[in-house]
């Protein structure tokens, strides 16, 4: 099997290394955007494009692993599979229903395979526990999966991830595909039956709850959390009608970081050549899945429109500011909410940047003023700030912490460089913060 893998980022290298220790599979090309990512294997001597048309067009693969950031998924693959080549793609395998089911309709079309890397139903503890599970699925009575971790702490160069429109969501459509998987192995196809998406930051969520249940009535919950402080959980326990509790934890034994993807690789790649062999089509549970993690937007998105998680909360200027700067060198600390007590005074800064990850510089400052905050609150991402008259200032994109423990730098990204001036505002004028 010649392989081709279109995106050199911080998956690629567990592709690149199950290639190589896959018997009769060799790198036939490769494909970044980044020519600098290419590079090194072009040295070696493995042909390198950074357009995956020109890699199809070249003729060299069998096969594509597609490692693209989400919202690229169904465009490379559709063209692989036009171009007479098999797609083993990573999960999700696309960030909508329409996207998947043209992937599909495109492999019916081409008769080549589409695959989707759901790479946790090949971890060995994940399938040492669907073994010991009664062959009678009555005897289940609850399955909870986890998947807790710091995003920040897997994310590569780019800021894909916390992007909405890349990666079609939070924490639901990252971890969720690899979670409802793992369920689907152990008890079959699922149901939603309820959503609920919480710590929304700039409009992404960075918790999902969601509860379904299988064709055979087992109840699974699904716990998504992007928001840890460090380190992660990924964990599946079973609960049996007996009391008899079963668990799986996915990293036990894996001490090094990610190192349990080395073995969950090389069963993605197995299980894809045998179904390129076997000339099957179908995405597997990839489409379901496509479709359920939608499903599961609308009716947490639904809920989430008439639940508020708090009140706005009004703060008056008690010291007004009148400066701009284009090189202020602040940086964004690595907290995601603050909790703020009544009377606490807080310094509010305007940015152009885009500071999205801790450590981000924010150097295109205006300075608002200081205010008092009436009550005590938590302050989050995405919060927007809205004036007296209701003019939108912007929204939280987080904190410095030069000043601290005086005060807080709130820095609220905006089309433009607020100051007091600008924004018109007066000594005791309101602002208030709300949730979106
Ligand atoms: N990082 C993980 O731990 C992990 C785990 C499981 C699955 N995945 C999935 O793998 C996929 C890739 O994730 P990642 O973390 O490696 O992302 P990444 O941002 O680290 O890598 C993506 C790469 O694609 C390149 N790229 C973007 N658009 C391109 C284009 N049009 N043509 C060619 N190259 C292009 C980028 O330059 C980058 O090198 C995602 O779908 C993600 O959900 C990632």
């Amino acid at each position: 099997m010649r392989y081709g893998i279109i995106g050199l980022g911080a998956i690629a290298p567990f592709f690149l290394e199950a290639v190589e220790r896959c018997p009769d599979s060799t790198l036939a090309g490769v494909c970044d955007l980044d020519s600098a990512k290419t590079e090194p294997l072009a040295k070696q001597g493995t042909p390198a494009f950074t357009d995956y048309r020109d890699l199809l067009a070249a003729g060299v693969c069998d096969a594509v692993i597609i490692t693209l950031p989400n919202h690229a998924h169904a465009e490379a693959a559709i063209a692989a599979l036009e171009a007479g080549v098999a797609v083993c793609c990573e999960k999700p395998l696309a960030v909508g229903s329409a996207e998947a089911n043209r992937m599909a309709a495109a492999a019916e079309r081409t008769g080549m395979t589409l695959f989707t890397a759901f790479h946790r139903r090949y971890n060995r503890h994940l399938t040492d526990l669907r073994e010991a599970l009664p062959e009678d699925r009555s005897q289940i009575s609850q399955v909870t999966i986890r998947y807790h971790e710091n995003i920040l702490e897997h994310i590569g160069g780019d800021r894909w991830y916390l992007d909405a429109e890349r990666c079609g969501g939070g924490c639901l459509i990252d971890n969720g595909p690899n979670a409802l998987d793992m369920a689907h192995v152990l008890v079959g196809s699922l149901t939603l039956t309820g959503t609920r998406l919480s710590d929304i930051r700039s409009g992404i969520e960075y918790v999902a709850e969601l509860d379904l249940v299988s064709a055979d009535g087992v109840p699974v919950r699904v716990e998504l959390d992007w928001a840890l402080t460090t380190g992660e959980t990924k964990d599946v326990v079973v609960q049996l009608v007996d009391g008899t509790v079963l668990r799986a934890d996915m990293l036990e034994g894996f001490t090094a970081f990610k190192s349990s993807l080395r073995h969950e690789y090389d069963g993605i790649l197995a299980d894809f050549r045998s179904q390129v062999a076997a000339q099957r089509a179908s995405c597997g549970t990839g489409i379901e899945i496509v479709g359920l993690v939608e499903e599961a937007y609308a009716l947490g998105r639904k809920e989430a429109g008439h639940r508020r998680s708090k009140l706005p909360t009004l703060t008056r200027l008690v010291r007004l500011l009148f400066h701009t700067s284009e090189s202020r060198g602040m940086t964004l600390s690595e907290w995601g909410t603050r909790c703020i007590s009544k009377g606490e005074i807080h310094e509010l800064v305007t940015t152009t940047d885009r500071p999205r990850t801790p450590g981000d510089r924010i150097d295109a400052v205006g300075f608002l003023g200081f205010v008092e905050f009436q009550e005590g609150t938590v302050i989050a991402l995405g919060d927007e700030v809205k004036l007296a008259d209701d003019r939108l200032i912007g929204t939280v994109a987080g904190f410095d912490e030069c000043h601290f423990p005086n005060h807080y730098n709130i820095i609220i990204e905006s089309d433009r460089l607020w100051t007091a001036d600008s924004a018109g505002v007066e000594p005791l004028d309101e602002v208030r913060f709300a949730e979106l």
